[in-house]
């Protein structure tokens, strides 16, 4: 069972530049709350209480400044600086010592997750993985991510940004991963890119034998935030179902309520924290 999970929130944030260049990507507006909320919430929702957020050099103080050490959310959160955006597998090299002996979630900042029976689906593969789990999505543009390639619908080999995709299935920012993952990412050589590679770090469990891939089917979504166009989709994704609704998507301190981590004091308090706003009233409301 994985207790710890690491959102990954560093990055250049090159695609979104000039908004990027002071602030964090993962402290944008995505509608109406920063985008690290909507990776939180996922790992949150997955029932994991003990978090690593790796930034970059500079930036801890301001996630601190937002979600604090977690308390008031009835998580733990620590914080640690990437000394450079050196890939997605330095997360378990950075977050060594916060693995531990542990297995571990890994979850992009920037990553987007909503669906029906997505909840589900996440603490069921939460308590099957033995080595990899990897969440598969539909896309139209599959050059731009990790792709599988399949042979009588089992994987044959994961593909990063294939210029011929063998399948329109790629892996998405949310992954599971034994403890084995710290020695594997200890012993990946950096690609063409200069960068080490997630593919090649899932590779590696499946040339073990060891991945499993969850399948989201077409009812839910996997948004990017990482252009200006998708971001302001995604917000409008995220405005449209919450206004029909009049449901928050990932709102921490609601999921944290339900699931009977904070009392009403707690919410009192991140209501005092926000000041007078919607999303203060709207924590009243879920009282
Ligand atoms: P990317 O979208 O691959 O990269 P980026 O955020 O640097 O953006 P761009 O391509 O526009 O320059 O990163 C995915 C997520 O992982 C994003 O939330 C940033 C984070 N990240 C790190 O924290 N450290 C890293 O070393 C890398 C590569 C990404």
């Amino acid at each position: 069972m994985i207790k710890k999970g690491i959102i990954l929130a560093g990055g250049h944030g090159t695609r979104l530049s000039p908004l990027t260049k002071v602030l964090n990507k993962q402290l944008l507006p995505l509608y109406d709350k920063p985008i690290i909320y909507y990776p939180l919430s996922i790992l949150m929702l997955a029932g994991i209480k003990d978090i690593l957020i790796i930034s970059n050099v500079g930036e801890r103080r301001s996630f601190m400044k937002l979600l604090g050490n977690g308390k008031d959310l009835g998580i733990k959160i620590s914080y640690i600086e990437q000394f450079k955006p050196r890939g997605l597998p330095d997360a378990f090299i950075v977050g060594e010592e916060f693995i531990g002996n542990d297995d571990v979630a890994l979850i992009l900042g920037d990553n987007f997750f909503y669906g029906q029976g997505f909840t589900n689906k996440l603490n069921k593969s939460l308590r099957n993985n033995t080595g990899a789990t990897i969440f598969t999505y539909n896309v139209n543009n599959p050059s731009d991510y990790g792709i599988l390639e399949l042979k009588n619908k089992k994987i044959k080999r994961i593909i990063e940004k294939p210029k011929k995709p063998k399948s329109n299935l790629a892996i998405t920012g949310l992954y599971y991963f034994n403890n084995k993952v710290v020695k594997y990412a200890k012993s990946l050589k950096p690609s063409k890119r200069k960068e080490l590679e997630i593919v090649d770090l899932i590779n590696k469990y499946l040339r073990e034998k060891k991945l499993k891939a969850e399948f989201m089917g077409r009812g839910s979504a996997w948004l990017d935030t990482g252009n200006p166009k998708n971001l302001f989709n995604a917000a409008q994704f995220i405005s449209t179902i919450e206004e029909r609704q009049g449901q928050k998507i990932a709102c921490l301190e609601e999921i944290a309520y339900q699931k009977k981590w904070i009392s009403k004091k707690n919410i009192l308090k991140r209501i005092s924290f926000y000041g007078k706003c919607e999303y203060s009233s709207y924590l009243k409301k879920i009282m």
